[in-house]
């Protein structure tokens, strides 16, 4: 279309005559098409703009599931259904471990493709019945999150930042092509789960109860195509620290052979899959006596990522180094909270390539000041040594920095209300169910 308007006959030069009209005619043609044109040209160009605009802007989550758009922010009508055999509470709260209990309830709610996300419902804790051929026991079409909810001492019960995990199972759910759940209704699902089962939220400083929302495709079938059917449940564990050295600096194994993640890939995500792929590498690391492996990029193997179970962050020279979160890295929640206050207390942190190479340099120059891990299991963990190709940086004295002691006073401090919530980040879980 925009080529027929170009090609409109030009003016035509020459005497008054047959010919002149006739150009007069044409002359006046063309002004009009020329009036005309214009518009039509910038009209036709924003369409096929707008066309692509839209086409590369992709609806997050929504991926082929159009009808999640049909609902708005309705309130989930979460039908509860109690056991009738409560389970002992654990009496050693110093003994939980992390993940290894589980509450009496669970929060359940099904997709089906057409109709949405329902029956919303909250259960006694139990086993799946799961047809051998479902979907993601072959594909690990799977999501999952990571929060916890911390009991402070006036017994309120309180989350952190649950909006930011809302948002974090949306980009997962559109990576891995599973329909996403509405933001509200996420949060409201957690509320309702967690104030069910309000009594396990341990009464101790340093441990919580460990929140695990996931979600998987239940279709039957093994073709290789996005499932028609999901579930979405939430379980909970009172947990203790992640790791056995509990805020002791651990030691990191640094990962030279297998990779975690590349550009494209699913680095960014929650799923099952980076786990799954991750975990060899994580215990002959173990088998050595590291905690985990630090990851570096897929392409290179030149750059630090991230940890096993968590974001990792370098103070070098008085700043602090940090990957930034463009595809390959998760974007923890942690992480981005501390970022938050390292900057408010006046810290450069640079959030981008930092090459391995340069991290044991720091560490020969003396100039490696602290490296610590920060995930929602872990909260803020210190590192001591780090292992690459053979040789060792050890950081600090191998006790935790001030920075990073400074960190987890002040993460822990507002998640267990022992310190003033300065920047709107909990949430209390009202009592209503
Ligand atoms: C978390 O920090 O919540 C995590 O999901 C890490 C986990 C794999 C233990």
């Amino acid at each position: 279309m925009v080529m027929v308007v170009f090609r409109l006959p030009r003016p035509y030069p020459g005497g008054r005559s047959h010919f002149y009209y006739s150009t007069i005619r044409r002359n006046l043609h063309y002004e009009k098409m020329k009036i005309f044109a214009a518009p039509l040209v910038k009209f036709v160009l924003a369409i096929i703009i707008g066309i692509n605009l839209r086409r590369k802007r992709r609806p997050v989550g929504l991926c082929g599931f159009p009808d999640l758009q049909k609902r708005g922010s309705i309130m989930l009508d979460i039908k509860i259904t109690r056991t009738s055999t409560p389970k002992a509470k654990p009496e050693d709260e110093s003994k939980l471990g992390f993940g290894k209990i589980f509450t009496d309830h669970m929060f359940v709610m099904d997709y089906t493709a057409g109709q949405g996300w329902h029956d919303a419902r909250i259960v006694p804790y139990g086993p799946f019945q799961l047809d051998p051929a479902t979907v993601v026991l072959h594909y690990a079409q799977e999501i999952f999150e990571g929060m916890k909810a911390y009991r402070t001492a006036d017994g309120t019960v309180q989350l952190f930042r649950p909006d930011c995990n809302a948002k974090r199972m949306q980009d997962s759910a559109d990576r891995l092509c599973i329909p996403a759940i509405p933001e509200e209704d996420y949060i409201q699902a957690v509320e309702a789960i967690v104030d069910v089962d309000r009594d396990w939220v341990p009464h101790t400083f340093g441990a919580s109860l460990y929140i695990r929302p996931f979600a998987f495709a239940t279709d039957v079938g093994l073709g290789v195509h996005a499932s028609r059917h999901y579930t979405f449940c939430i379980i909970c564990s009172p947990s203790g620290a992640y790791y056995a050295e509990g805020i002791d600096p651990v030691r990191i194994y640094v990962e030279d052979d297998y990779i975690r993640a590349a550009p494209g890939l699913t680095g960014f995500t929650k799923c099952g899959g980076n786990y799954a792929a991750s975990i060899k590498a994580g215990e002959l690391a173990e088998e050595q006596g590291y905690a985990q492996v630090l990851w570096l990029d897929g392409v290179e193997k030149k750059y630090v990522e991230e940890v096993g179970s968590m974001n990792i962050m370098f103070k070098i020279d008085g700043k602090v180094y940090t990957a930034a979160t463009v595809g390959t890295v998760l974007p923890g929640v942690t992480r981005r909270s501390c970022i938050e206050l390292l900057k408010d207390w006046g810290y450069e942190v640079i959030e981008g390539k930092l090459a391995i190479a340069d991290v044991m340099q720091a560490a020969r120059d003396g100039k490696l000041e602290e490296v610590f891990g920060t995930g929602t299991a872990a909260v803020v963990s210190p590192v001591k040594e780090l292992v690459w190709k053979g040789e060792h940086a050890y950081i600090g004295d191998g006790k935790i920095g001030p920075v990073t002691q400074k960190l987890y006073d002040t993460m822990t401090g507002m998640q267990w209300g022992r310190l003033p919530d300065t920047k709107g980040w909990i949430v209390p879980v009202k009592p209503v169910y």
